[in-house]
C-alpha cells in the first residue's frame, strides 16, 4: 500500500503553492487525501469537500497536525444549490480560490443490460455533473481574480470500452470533453482546465468500486492475495508497481503551479503505461 505522502520527500519546493486557496472535491481519502496532503504542504491553504464528516474531518486533523493549512465542508457533488453556496463561502472566507481539484467519483461494476436507472444516474451525476457543477461554481471567483486552475480526474477504460462501466466510463468520457471545452471557453479569463487519467491505485474506495461480482469474468485487479498483486503489477504494468496517491498528487502540484502556465486541455495519463499495454477484457 501506498505511504502517505508526507512522509515521502516532494520533489516540489516547499512554498510552492503559498498563499493560494484549493477546494479538493472527494479530498478526505484515497487518492483525493494524497492531493489535499500534497497541495497543503506545498503551502496552499486546503478545503477538503466530502460527503461524509468522519472523512473531511480526520483529514483536516491530519493535514493540521503536520502544520500545514485546512478546513473541511461537507458537500454532495451532485447538488448544484450547495456547491455553489460552498464556493461562495470559501471564496467570501478566503478572499480568493486559485485551485479545483475535481475528485469526487463513484464507481462499481454492474451489468449494463440491468443497470437501474438510479444507478446509472449516480454515478453520472457525481463523476460529471459534479465535475460540471464545481467548475460552473469557481469560474467566476477564478475570473475575477484574474484565473485559476481546474483539475479533474479522469480514467482510461473509456479508451477502449470496458464492461459492467457504461455508467462511469461514460462519465469520464464527459469528463475529458469538459475538460477540453472549458479550457478553450476559459482560456481568455486565464482559467487553465487540465484532467488526469490515473491507473490502477489500491486504495480503499477504489478496491471497492472495482471488485466485479463474481461470475462476470471480468479480472478483479485488486483481488486480496499479494502474490497475485505482485504478479499483476509486474506483467500487467509496464513500469511494473501500482501507482500511489502520491503519483496523482504529484501531477495536480505540477498543473497547479506556474510550471503549468501553457497547458490547458490536456488529459495526462498516469499509470504506468497500463492502458496501453493491457489486454481488451
Ligand atoms: N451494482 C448495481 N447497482 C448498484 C451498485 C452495484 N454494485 N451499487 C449501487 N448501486 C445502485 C443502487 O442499487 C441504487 O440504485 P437503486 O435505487 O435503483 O437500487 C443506486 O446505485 C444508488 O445507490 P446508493 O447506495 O444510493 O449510492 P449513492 O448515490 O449514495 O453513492 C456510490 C453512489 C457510487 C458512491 C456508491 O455506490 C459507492 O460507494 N460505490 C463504491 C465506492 C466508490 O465509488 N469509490 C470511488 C472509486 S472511483
Amino acid at each position: 500500500m501506498s505511504a502517505s505522502v508526507s512522509d515521502l520527500r516532494s520533489v516540489f519546493r516547499e512554498d510552492l503553492l503559498k498563499g493560494q486557496v484549493a477546494l479538493v472535491t472527494g479530498g478526505g481519502t484515497g487518492i483525493g487525501l494524497g492531493i489535499s496532503e500534497l497541495l497543503a504542504a506545498l503551502g496552499a491553504h486546503v478545503v477538503v469537500a466530502s460527503r461524509r464528516p468522519a472523512h473531511h474531518e480526520a483529514a483536516v486533523s491530519a493535514i493540521r497536525a503536520r502544520g500545514h493549512a485546512a478546513s473541511s465542508v461537507a458537500l454532495d457533488v451532485r447538488d448544484h444549490a450547495a456547491v455553489h453556496a460552498v464556493v461562495q463561502e470559501v471564496a467570501a472566507t478566503h478572499g480568493r480560490l486559485d485551485v479545483l481539484v475535481n475528485n469526487a467519483a463513484g464507481n462499481f461494476y454492474a451489468p449494463s443490460a440491468t443497470l437501474s436507472p438510479n444507478a446509472w444516474k449516480s454515478v453520472v451525476e457525481i463523476d460529471l455533473y459534479g465535475t460540471f457543477y464545481c467548475s460552473q461554481a469557481v469560474h467566476p471567483v477564478m475570473k475575477q481574480q484574474g484565473g485559476g486552475r481546474i483539475i479533474s480526474t479522469s480514467m482510461t477504460l473509456h479508451y477502449r470500452g470496458w464492461p459492467l462501466m457504461a455508467h462511469a466510463t461514460a462519465a469520464k468520457a464527459g469528463v475529458d470533453a469538459l475538460t477540453r471545452t472549458l479550457a478553450v471557453e476559459w482560456a481568455p479569463d486565464r482559467i487553465r482546465v487540465n484532467a488526469i487519467a490515473p491507473g490502477p491505485i489500491p486504495t480503499e474506495g477504489v478496491r471497492k468500486a472495482f471488485a466485479p461480482p463474481a461470475d462476470s469474468g471480468v479480472p478483479d485487479l485488486f483481488a486480496a492475495a499479494e502474490e497475485r498483486m505482485a504478479e499483476y503489477a509486474r506483467t500487467g504494468i509496464p513500469l511494473g508497481r501500482w501507482g500511489t496517491p502520491q503519483d496523482i498528487a504529484n501531477m495536480v502540484a505540477f498543473l497547479a503551479s506556474p510550471a503549468g502556465d501553457w497547458i490547458t486541455g490536456a488529459i495526462f495519463v498516469v499509470d504506468g503505461g497500463e492502458w496501453l499495454a493491457k489486454p481488451a477484457p
